[in-house]
């Protein structure tokens, strides 16, 4: 009985070890793995902790019918660009990043291959959009027309660049900040399309705006594209740099009168206390005591 478990236990100890071996001799896996997209161009990136390595990606949607992405066949690189492989783009894709050895004849036993899957990824809902640039005119005294221009994306169609309106469609939003210049108080507008009216501005004042795109069809954290760069209008200027000559003349007059009459004013009192002054003491002293 006690040699039968020592046995056993022998065989376990034994297994363990055999494992462990198997687990040393296993490639490394890819570390690290994760997705960086912009505009829809997206690129699958990871860090090797080995020499030698080759890596082949596959990708799948489904987690059953994998491809292989046919640029990132036992290559040496650590990324892989899947923009032209996720098609459609509204769906939730895993990538699956296998490790090879370079040279097959290597200690690497070859059933050993290891691989791991990449957190899941869904461009349309995640891509990030970058900043949009935009154009400000003025249409009268209190409405500008805000004209953004949609960023392009990486993606060709029929050897046109497709920008992110011809994948958001009617998805895509713009939001609209914008403040008077020199105040803080901000004000937003949002608007589906790229051409977007702003009213009831001040008339006379300068204000700056700033645009993003805004896609409230998809999750909370990834709504929002980058914000551009403001843009302000001229206000009608300072008002003294508007006065004519003949208003700087008026003022310099009225200036030149107030003081004129002021002096007269002081004169005059002064003179007044002054003779007062004598009448009241040439009272006093001619009055008996
Ligand atoms: C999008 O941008 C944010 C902020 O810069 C970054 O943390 C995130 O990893 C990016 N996502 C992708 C998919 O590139
Ligand atoms: C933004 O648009 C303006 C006017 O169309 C242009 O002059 C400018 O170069 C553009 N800026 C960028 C960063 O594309
Ligand atoms: C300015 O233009 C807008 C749109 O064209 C119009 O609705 C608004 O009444 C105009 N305002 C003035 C003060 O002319």
């Amino acid at each position: 009985m006690a040699s039968l478990k020592s046995v056993l236990s022998l065989g376990v100890c034994l297994s363990a070890w055999i494992i462990t071996i198997a687990a040393q001799n296993s490639l490394p896996q890819a570390q690290n793995v994760h997705w960086v997209s912009l505009d829809f161009k997206t690129i699958l990136t990871w860090t090797t902790e080995g020499s030698d390595l080759t890596y082949t990606v596959l990708y799948s949607w489904d987690k059953t019918d994998w491809l292989e992405s046919a640029d990132c066949i036992q290559m040496l690189d650590t990324e892989c660009d899947l923009t032209h492989n996720l098609q459609p783009y509204d769906r939730t894709y895993t990538a699956d990043i296998q490790t090879e050895h370079e040279m097959p004849e290597s200690d690497y036993p070859l059933e050993e291959l290891s691989h791991v899957y990449s957190p899941q990824f869904n461009p349309y809902k995640e891509s990030n959009i970058s900043a949009a640039n935009f154009t400000v005119e003025k249409v009268n005294k209190s409405t500008v027309i805000i004209s953004i221009t949609d960023p392009l994306t990486s993606i060709h169609e029929r050897g046109k660049q497709l920008s992110i309106r011809e994948i958001l469609k009617s998805d895509l939003h713009y939001k609209i900040i914008y403040y008077k210049s020199g105040s803080t108080g901000k004000r937003e507008v949002t608007s589906d399309s790229s051409k977007v009216e702003v009213s009831q501005l001040d008339p006379g004042q300068s204000y700056c705006f700033m645009v993003a795109a805004y896609i409230p069809s998809r999750p909370k954290t990834t709504q929002h594209g980058a914000w551009s760069r403001q843009r302000c209008t001229p206000g009608s200027n300072d008002t003294l740099q508007e006065w004519s000559l003949g208003a700087w003349v008026g003022v310099v007059f009225i200036l030149i009168t107030v003081f004129i009459i002021t002096v007269t004013v002081t004169i005059l009192c002064c003179k007044c206390c002054r003779q007062r002054n004598k009448t009241l003491q040439t009272t006093q002293s001619s009055a008996p005591i």
